[in-house]
């Protein structure tokens, strides 16, 4: 094994344990997790495999593939920077339970693409700690303690979406989770036996600002369900009364949400029918509500879902927190290339720089390597 290997040249022995935890799409239910609402993410076959062994005192040393050829040494949390700090914040964040460790990192996320790579980064280490320490936390603890180092450590304000499709999702199944109870139940998601695949279409392009707009976005949320008298979105029930006691952004983005928790509850019971090819309109309704209520997308993102309705996807819409990254798209297997053709033409007409395909099966969530 390549982290393996790897561990070995830099730290002279082997890891005690290497695990893997994979990156996600999220097929409906976006921007409603941090609204106490449902979101149905896959894990892809893409993800972070990271070898660790512990150590006695309190250094960290890490070491990337994708990275310098020697490891960092991190001798306090507060020294790290740059994508070693969701390491240093899953370690900060398990406090007495853990000394110091050495860790070597193998990514196969493809960079950029939204795919919550710093997410499958937290979720491998959390998970091979609590492992080699045996710490007894459940999947759901592994995501939490990951989310709160993102939260707490890294500063990001992201929910709990990424984290818990990384560590309990399961091959062949989408996750549906109630973020407000985290309940979670794993829903069939075959494809291939209905002839149709999910196509990742990867923009390449990912917008400066997205992180401001982001925390901007909760910030909107959480005023409209106090002046709604509620504890968060996810308990509007009367949706027209709701909006009438709301103005401009506010009441744009509780449109979204409330009726994105409703698509989220649609198509799984489109899926649990078995009517597959049905779920492309539920798709394509939350891109346009995220574009037009939550104004969330990008010019690159609009113009790849639309290209792929046109080339013949029963349904596109982007995935994950916007402003750039992927967009998803459900394509019958005998249209994937008509679908690519519309996406390619229709980038090179706008002068866009070339997006990335990249095929998307669901693939198991945090597991044990060796
Ligand atoms: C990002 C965040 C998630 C979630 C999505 C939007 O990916 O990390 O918690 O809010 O955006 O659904």
């Amino acid at each position: 094994m390549r982290v393996a290997d790897a561990f070995r040249a830099a730290y002279g022995t082997s890891p005690q344990t290497v695990w893997h935890a994979p990156g996600r799409v999220n097929l409906i239910g976006e921007h409603t997790d941090y609204n106490d609402g449902f979101v149905l993410p896959f894990a892809v076959p893409w993800g972070v495999s990271a070898a660790v062994t512990p150590r006695t005192d309190k250094t960290v040393r890490l070491l990337s593939l994708q990275g310098h050829s020697e490891p960092v040494t991190i001798a306090s949390h507060e020294e790290s920077t740059g994508w070693t700090r969701y390491v240093v914040g899953v370690l900060a964040m398990l406090g007495d339970r853990v000394a110091g460790a050495d860790i070597a990192i193998d990514g196969t996320i493809p960079a950029g693409a939204g795919l919550s790579s710093s997410a499958a980064l937290e979720v491998s280490v959390a998970s091979a700690l609590n492992d080699l320490h045996e710490l007894g936390m459940t999947p759901m603890e592994i995501a939490l303690l990951s989310q709160k180092a993102e939260n707490g450590f890294v500063g990001v304000p992201s929910g709990i979406l990424d984290q818990a499709a990384s560590a309990l999702c399961q091959e062949g199944h989408a996750l549906f989770l109630d973020c407000r109870s985290l309940a979670s139940r794993t829903i069939p998601l075959d494809l291939a036996s209905h002839g149709m695949s999910i196509l990742i279409i990867d923009t390449q392009v990912h917008h400066e600002h997205s992180g401001g707009e982001y925390a901007k976005r909760r910030a909107e949320c959480e005023s409209a369900a106090r002046k709604l008298g509620v504890p968060a979105l996810r308990d509007v029930t009367d949706l027209a009364a709701a909006l009438d006691r709301l103005q401009g952004d506010e009441r744009k983005r509780t449109m979204h949400v409330v009726t994105e928790n409703h698509r989220v509850e649609a198509l799984i019971g489109l899926l649990r029918a078995g009517a597959v090819t049905e779920i492309g309109a539920l798709l394509n309704a939350s891109h346009l509500s995220l574009r037009d209520q939550y104004e969330v997308s990008s010019p690159e993102l609009d113009v790849a879902v639309e290209a792929a309705v046109k080339g013949g996807a029963r349904g596109a819409r982007m995935t994950g927190g916007g402003f750039g990254g992927s967009a998803i798209a459900l394509v019958a297997d005998d249209r994937l290339e008509s679908v690519r053709q519309s996406v390619v033409d229709a980038y090179a007409e706008r002068g866009f720089q070339p997006p990335r395909f990249l095929p998307a099966t669901p693939a198991p969530g945090a597991h044990r390597l060796a």
